[in-house]
């Protein structure tokens, strides 16, 4: 429940990245050691890949609350729980981890938030390329080979989520894998580190080519987890959008710069500093335009927080979605608040109201529910949201980070 109104002013603290969370603790499978990680965020779908690996036999430890120690030297294959990797998405990544390790693997067709389609042909043409046969059977894929070697691979669509699969998958082949057309994100980047330090050679991560060099031997070792770039963005944007004055602590202001941009584009006063960004919002935002794109463009998961700024901007807006198929589930439920959007297939034309108004609403998905939550902060009466589940599965504790910042908010039930 928000009480809207109250611009958001003080520090926050943010947490590790949980899409390089749940990459990097899979790829735990692929190292013969100890793993200590540090910097992991305590939500949903951390605990449910940490929950999967140990039903497989790993023996995971959590030293302090972000910090988990994890040993895969006993995990058996055979032992997959389907049930449990239905619940999220990256439960993909433990086809290319199982399969860099055993040349086996047999994985639920994952799930995670509906934004139409959401292929994984790109890493199936990856596993193939690298000697795997991969079929599908009731909603599993099943992949196998004799052994993996390195290849050339070009990805005809610009994937995380495949270039982090064919990273797994050929950290240990014979011979040298290039992946050509690869995603940059910084989590991509963040997993190459990882398995660096653990003694596997990848070059590249973060340009658009990505050669690695197989390697038979990961050792274990400690490595961090860079701060979380979507929960960055998510504050730097609740900060504008409330006309507040928050510094946002934690992060690499690098990784911030095309929310960063937009924000100053929106008329809000962006400060950097070496790890955190101070965001002083002005009222009432300017109107722009934005189509997101894979990083280093605006990303497709900012996309719902910046256009609850955008439903109260002087003007009109106009987002595209360049990613997926279909993010704007979420949009309904700010017309529900009084906003005036239009959606045109992949596009969203937004005209400005004077204010949003509270009504009861839900987190369609993960960010749309961010966005909900930011458009209750600016929001005049009581917003009711439900279904948190998905925000929870991102967020690490956000009332409560809100709070911290003056937001009148709490949770109901769980
Ligand atoms: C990752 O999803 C993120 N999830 C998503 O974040 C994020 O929205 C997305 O990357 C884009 O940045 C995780 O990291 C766990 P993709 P992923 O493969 O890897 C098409 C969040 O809110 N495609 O980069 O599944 C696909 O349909 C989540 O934290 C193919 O056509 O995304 C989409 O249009 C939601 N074939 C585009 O590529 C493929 O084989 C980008 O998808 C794979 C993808």
């Amino acid at each position: 429940m928000v009480k809207g109104g109250k611009p958001l002013c003080g520090e926050v603290t943010v947490s590790g990245a949980k899409n390089a969370a749940v990459a990097i603790i899979p790829a735990a499978i692929l190292v013969d050691g100890v793993c200590t990680i540090e910097n992991v965020p305590n939500i949903k779908d951390v605990q449910v890949i940490v929950e999967i690996l140990r039903y497989m036999g790993a023996e995971i430890t959590y030293l302090d609350n972000y910090t988990l120690q994890i040993d895969s030297r006993n995990i058996r294959r055979d032992t997959e729980p389907h049930e449990l990797m239905r619940k999220m998405r990256a439960s993909y990544y433990l086809i290319g981890a199982l399969l860099g390790r055993f040349c086996k693997a047999n994985v639920t067709m994952p799930g995670g938030c509906d934004f139409g389609t959401r292929p994984i042909d790109q890493h199936i043409k990856g596993f193939e390329a690298l000697g795997a046969v991969v079929r599908q059977d009731s909603g599993i894929i099943i992949a196998e080979a004799e052994k993996l070697v390195g290849t050339n691979i070009y990805l005809d669509t610009v994937s995380v989520g495949a270039t982090i699969n064919v990273i797994l998958a050929a950290t240990m082949a014979e011979g040298t894998t290039t992946i050509e057309n690869v995603a940059k994100e910084p989590h991509i980047v963040d997993l190459a580190n990882f398995l660096n330090a653990m003694g596997a050679k990848i070059k590249g991560a973060g340009t658009d080519v990505i050669r690695i060099t197989g390697t038979k031997n990961l050792k274990g070792g400690t490595y961090s987890i860079i701060p979380d770039q979507i929960e960055a963005g998510t504050f730097m944007v609740a900060a504008a959008a409330t006309g507040g004055n928050v510094l946002v602590k934690n992060i690499i202001p690098k990784h911030m710069e095309s929310v960063s941009a937009k924000l100053i584009e929106v008329g809000a006063k962006v400060t950097e500093y070496d790890d955190s960004i101070r965001v002083e919002g002005t009222k009432p935002v300017r109107g722009v335009k934005i189509k997101t794109l894979p990083y280093p463009g605006f990303p497709t998961d900012m996309q719902p927080q910046i256009v609850a700024l955008l439903s109260v901007a002087e003007g009109s807006s106009i987002v595209t979605e360049g990613v997926w198929d279909s993010r704007f589930q979420y949009v309904g439920e700010l017309v529900r608040m009084g906003a005036n959007i239009h959606v045109e297939g992949k596009t969203a034309f937004i005209t400005g109201v004077e204010h949003l108004e509270g009504a009861p609403v839900r987190a369609t998905d993960l960010r749309g529910g961010a966005g909900v939550i930011i458009a209750g902060l600016m929001a005049e009466g009581v917003t009711e949201i439900t279904d948190l589940k998905h925000v929870d599965r991102g967020y690490e504790k956000i009332e409560e980070k809100f709070k911290a910042l003056g937001a009148d908010i709490c949770r109901v039930s769980e």
